[in-house]
């Protein structure tokens, strides 16, 4: 079969694999879709800290189970499903308080193993969630990335009057725009981003209001509005200290970012407004509930999606998607 392989940092090949078998808890999936992500090309780069090399990547995907293994239902062969990266042992702190996203030993499909990059992948026949019909094999490798935000949703319990911020009019930050308006009915939500393409696409995904704070900070456009519920999805580590000071009084800020640089706040930023922040890595079994978002037509994934590639275009593909943000947002590889 052919895989995307990331050999060492920088060196990416379309290579030729043997087909990996199923253990006895897992599922084969024959690959069909698979999304590029911001983490792969970092992968690629040699800039994910958590990667192991070599590695197939690739943590969205979608595609048929084409084989099982010994423990696991056989009926299940020819099912679509949608893979949940989050592998997780299931019985440490994080895991026994239903958060395997964060494990002890948690192991990232795509990222600790090999992931979906590839014509067969496989993973533990619980985390491959079967689809309904009404979400086209096209998109349904869409269901990953909005589970980050219906992780970092499910902290900050938006509410329909809230005054919603999201820093960053990226994929994650799309995503986040679709989740607000779409599940939770919430009627102001204002986007920031530096490019207008993406504050465009921004508004195609539901956004009230958006700025351009690349000439004029984002403080001197609110015009006094605090809002209320703040999600940095640029991640920028100067972020934290613009949001706590924008903020209402009595605010949630949700973090999306990985920095290893620090951010630099005081305890009197915070505890005056007594804000609250929450962090979001993934997501906790969420797979199940954007299912159910996608088929109720509540969240639009094709809102995302500005390109398709064959699994062939692989360079192409992700080179596009590196650096180009002006004219690309979610790219996707057809495997067939
Ligand atoms: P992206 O790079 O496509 O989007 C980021 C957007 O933020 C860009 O449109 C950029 O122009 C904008 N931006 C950058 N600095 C800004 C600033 N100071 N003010 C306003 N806008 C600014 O990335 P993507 O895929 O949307 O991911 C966003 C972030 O989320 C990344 O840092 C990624 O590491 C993180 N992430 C976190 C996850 C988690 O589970 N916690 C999962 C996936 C991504
Ligand atoms: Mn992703
Ligand atoms: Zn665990």
């Amino acid at each position: 079969m052919k895989s995307v392989v990331i050999e060492q940092p920088g060196e990416l090949v379309l290579a030729e694999r043997p087909q990996p078998q199923p253990a006895p808890d897992e599922v084969r999936v024959r690959v069909t879709f698979a999304s590029i992500c911001g983490s792969d090309v970092h992968i690629w780069h040699g800039h994910n800290p958590f990667a192991q090399y070599p590695r197939v990547i690739g943590h969205e995907f979608f595609g048929v189970i084409d084989a099982v293994g010994a423990d696991v239902d056989a009926s299940r062969i020819g099912e679509r499903v949608a893979v949940d990266p989050v592998v997780s042992c299931g019985h440490c702190y994080p895991c026994s308080v239903g958060r395997p996203n964060v494990c002890k030993t948690l192991q990232v499909i795509g990222v600790h193993r090999d992931g979906g990059f590839s014509e067969y992948a496989v993973a533990p026949a619980q985390n491959a969630h079967r689809l309904p019909a009404t979400i086209p094999d096209k998109l349904a490798s869409l269901v990953e990335p909005f589970t980050i935000a219906a992780n970092i949703t499910a902290f900050l319990k938006p509410q329909a009057d809230d005054i919603a911020l999201i820093y960053g009019a990226g994929p994650m930050g799309l995503t986040a725009i679709q989740v607000l308006k779409g599940v939770y009915g919430v009627r102001q939500v204002l986007v920031v981003d530096r490019l207008p393409e993406r504050l465009a696409l921004a508004q195609e995904n539901g956004a009230d209001r958006v700025f351009n704070n690349s000439e004029f900070p984002l403080a001197a456009q609110l015009e006094g509005v605090q809002p209320t519920l703040i999600i940095d999805a640029a991640c920028h580590p100067a972020i934290l200290a613009e949001a706590a000071a924008l903020a209402s009084p009595a605010a949630r800020i949700g973090l999306l970012g990985f920095s290893g640089e620090p951010c630099s706040i005081t305890q009197q930023a915070l505890t005056s407004k007594e804000l609250s922040l929450f962090t979001s890595r993934l997501n906790s079994n969420r797979f199940p509930q954007v299912i159910d978002w996608m088929e109720q037509g509540l969240i639009q994934p094709e809102k995302l999606v500005t390109h398709y590639f064959p699994l062939a275009e692989i360079v192409r593909a992700m080179t596009l998607f590196e650096k180009d943000p002006r004219t690309c947002c979610k790219v996707i590889l057809q495997m067939d």
